[in-house]
């Protein structure tokens, strides 16, 4: 039997596109292996959002030359986004590659693996949500599932218009009807995935689609990543609040807290319309969880406009936060922009909005103790040492030592008894 060897960098994009590339490769036959050495076909769904994730797949690529020198039968192929901007440059840098497919072109793999020479496929792809596709899912308890692809923002530093094309929502029908079979499946939390989720748009909207979800039997929650603040709605924002499965938590990248960034990034709102929006979720959701995404050192960003930025971490207090060096995407707006910082200047603000806001989720966590929550189970802990582990229903992580018998997809409640800036832990009640 055949085996195949998958490598994923990137976002839960890409994440589930390497389960799409799994179950393309199953249905033909091929089995998992983990160690490249095994493999009769090796994928990279790579990564291009910043040069660290850039580098770092070129170095793995760098070291599966020789193994290909002494299997020339082995296929390898490069996926993802890198694949989609590079296009045929990766031949050209490394022509031991065999495959060279786009995000949008992943359904081309099933043609390609018997075939014999080199092959690109990055055309644009606009039918990729209507292609259905079979999928070899990593967990038995929670399902990331596509609404939407590609991205029509063009925020001034971002890649991801230029590798996952234009905005093409997926029927609803479709997303239901797969929702329906992971349910008979037993899976209880699904994770809609879209680059920004609230402009989803086919036979109804987000709330629409929403609201469809949530009536079907057997799903306990619902999540979505990402939403754009631009485009967060009253009429989402009522429906979040109305809808029993949907779970009490937003990622809603900031950014920065700066109005003049936010308009040299492209990002369409103020710092203002944020925080009001902000603020009606929390009026009308209390219990909500919101997390963000913010960028450090943007060209032309000074140290007043830094100081905004965590200004508006201390007022907004996030329940967490990803930050990130901004890095120079070739091909974007940003990239020609004047006024570049140094690194060193991007390393310094990032460390202080780390340091900022690590204290904040240390404190919002440490309010949970003593309050009773909801948890579904994802995962036991070392054999015999009686752990769980879960999360709430706001998305945060939770140890549970325990001696019952749980398994992973029960849904619990327990006692928080202690918090860290990581995670919880709470007794089963
Ligand atoms: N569509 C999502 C995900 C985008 S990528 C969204 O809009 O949030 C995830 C995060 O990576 C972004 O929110 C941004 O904070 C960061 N990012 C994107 N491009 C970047 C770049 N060139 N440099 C640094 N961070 C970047
Ligand atoms: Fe990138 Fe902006 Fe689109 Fe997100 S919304 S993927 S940050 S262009
Ligand atoms: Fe995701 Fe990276 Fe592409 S973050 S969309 S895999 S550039």
């Amino acid at each position: 039997m055949k085996r195949y060897y998958i490598e994923t960098f990137g976002c839960q994009m890409n994440v589930h596109d390497s389960e799409k590339m799994a179950g393309i490769l199953k249905s033909e036959g091929y089995m998992k292996t983990d160690s490249v050495q095994n493999a009769d076909v090796v994928i990279f769904n790579t990564c291009s959002i910043r040069q660290k994730a850039e580098q770092k797949f070129f170095s793995e690529l760098g070291r599966i030359k020789s193994l290909k020198k002494r299997r020339p039968d082995l296929k390898i192929a490069v996926a993802g986004c890198i694949a989609q901007q590079e296009g045929r440059g990766i031949l050209e840098r490394a022509p031991y590659v065999d495959y060279v497919v786009g995000p949008q072109n992943i359904n081309v793999l099933k043609d390609i693996i018997t075939s014999q020479s080199d092959f690109v496929f990055t055309d644009d792809n606009p039918l990729i949500s209507e292609t259905e596709l079979p999928i070899e899912r990593k967990d038995n308890v929670r399902a990331w599932i596509n609404i939407m692809y590609g991205c029509n923002n063009f925020c001034s530093y971002c890649i991801v218009p230029y590798t996952r094309g234009r905005e093409e929502s997926r029927a609803s029908g479709s997303i239901i009807n797969e929702i329906k079979e992971l349910t008979d499946r037993g899976y209880k939390e699904i994770t809609l995935l879209g680059q920004n989720v609230n402009s989803y748009m086919s036979d109804t909207n987000f709330p629409g689609l929403l609201k469809k979800i949530n009536e079907i039997d057997g799903i306990n929650r619902i999540r979505f990543v990402t939403s754009h603040p631009k485009d967060l709605s009253d009429e989402l924002i009522h429906a979040l609040k109305d809808m029993e499965k949907v779970c009490e938590h937003m990622h809603l990248p900031l950014q920065s807290g700066s109005t003049k960034v936010l308009k040299l990034m492209n990002r369409k709102y103020t710092y203002e319309d944020y925080t009001k929006k902000v603020e009606k979720l929390r009026k009308i959701i209390p219990e909500i969880s919101i997390t963000s995404d913010i960028i450090a050192g943007f060209p032309q960003e000074t140290d007043e406009d830094h100081k905004e930025t965590v200004k508006a971490l201390t007022e907004i207090e996030f329940d967490g936060i990803f930050a990130f060096k901004f890095s120079p995407r070739q091909g974007t707006t940003a990239y020609n922009m004047d006024g570049r910082l140094p690194d060193k200047v991007k390393s310094e603000r990032l460390y202080e909005i780390f340091e900022v806001q690590n204290i904040i989720t240390e404190r919002k966590n440490k309010e949970l103790k003593g309050t009773i929550q909801e948890i579904l189970i994802e995962g036991k802990g070392e054999k015999d040492t009686g752990r769980f582990t879960g999360r709430t229903r706001t998305n945060k992580i939770v140890n549970i030592p325990s001696e019952d018998n749980a398994e992973p997809g029960d849904t619990i409640t327990v006692k928080i008894t202690r918090a860290g800036r990581h995670s919880l832990e709470g007794d089963i009640l």
